[in-house]
């Protein structure tokens, strides 16, 4: 009949037994990885005010979260140490019992084959400049006495029991002289996810109160413009042929063209962070009551892995667990 349609998309929306059917992506546990924040000391944890709900574990608190990661059956954790000292070396990076390297050998231990232990690999909270290297005289990063540290760091790292280093630091030539040095050092079992598309962003504000970071300066000579799309898909081709098993994308949210180009591109997982300002923005609005907390968490992650997204490191991964299982 003329002026009605024959196609009508709107059959397979009439139901939710219907609709579930026709999803074409769907949120599952095994790809959700919580970031962790580990302070040095003993006490209590401490609660970040930028990021409700989230805190500074203690080595002795993060077992309980690593359990309850564990058993809300999430794919992995990520470790972020924050050291009670900082110098111009980030000595306690590579130091085998500064906190980072401390956290990952409780937490291997709790989580046995429960989940991948995995921990960043970067200088800046371990700075007191903040940047993610060291310095040269002028005051800028230099890249390749950088490398000299990550790779000191990874062996470190390797030797806490960190299944999974993850490279989020945007020097030039990582992957590479990291992969490098595990292997020289007989650790080619040890595992790269290189943070390829990391972008210069604002939403990272919330990360710097988490590890207590007072950074000088910015980090726009190391971390990608927000203006550059294919610039993120280079970085991550140059990173798999440096030797990445995972590529990532950060931040998500405002990246989704991104992902999809590095997930079209990518002949290895790609996995996208989910970061502090991101989580922060969606808890500010939930407790006002301007959005419906619940449906904005799964509809932002969703979103993300319907862009290409094979795994989605998210500070709501056990909640959100809990709720999709
Ligand atoms: C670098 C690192 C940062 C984040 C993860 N790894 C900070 C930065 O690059 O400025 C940010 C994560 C977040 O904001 O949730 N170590």
């Amino acid at each position: 009949m003329s002026g009605f349609p024959t196609v009508r998309p709107r059959r397979l929306r009439s139901t939710p037994a219907l609709r579930r059917l026709v999803a074409e992506t769907r949120l599952h546990p095994a790809e959700l990885v919580l970031p962790v924040f580990v302070r040095e000391g003993a006490g209590a944890p401490v609660p970040i005010s930028s990021m409700p709900g989230v805190v500074q574990h203690t080595t002795e608190t993060l077992k309980g979260a690593v359990a309850d990661a564990a058993a809300a059956g999430i794919g992995g954790i990520m470790l972020f140490g924050v050291p009670e000292h900082k110098d111009a070396e980030g000595s306690g990076a590579t130091d085998p019992d500064g906190i980072l390297n401390l956290a990952t050998r409780v937490a291997v231990a709790e989580a046995g084959d429960a989940l991948v232990v995995q921990t960043d690999l970067c200088l800046d909270e371990f700075t007191d400049h903040g940047h993610c290297g060291v310095l040269d005289a002028a005051g800028a990063v230099d890249n390749d006495a950088t490398l000299v540290r990550y790779r000191d760091m990874a062996l470190a790292q390797a030797e806490a029991g960190s299944h999974l280093l993850g490279l989020s630091g945007m020097m030039d030539g990582q992957v590479a002289a990291i992969r490098g040095a595990l292997d020289t050092a007989g650790r080619s079992d040890v595992a790269l996810l290189a943070y390829s598309g990391k972008y210069a962003s604002a939403f990272y504000g919330p990360f710097r109160e988490a590890v207590q970071s007072s950074l000088r300066g910015d980090r726009r000579t190391y971390q990608l413009d927000a203006a550059n799309r294919r610039e993120g898909v280079r970085e991550a081709m140059l990173d798999v042929a440096e030797g990445a098993d995972v590529v990532m994308v950060k931040p998500a949210m405002s990246y989704l063209d991104v992902l999809a180009d590095t997930a079209a591109a990518s002949p290895v997982p790609v996995w996208a962070y989910q970061v502090s300002g991101e989580y922060a923005m969606i808890e500010a609005a939930a407790a006002h009551g301007w959005i419906d907390r619940r449906r904005a968490i799964e509809e932002s992650v969703l979103g993300i892995r319907r862009a290409g997204a094979d795994a989605v490191l998210t500070y709501w991964a056990t909640e959100l667990a809990g709720w999709i299982r």
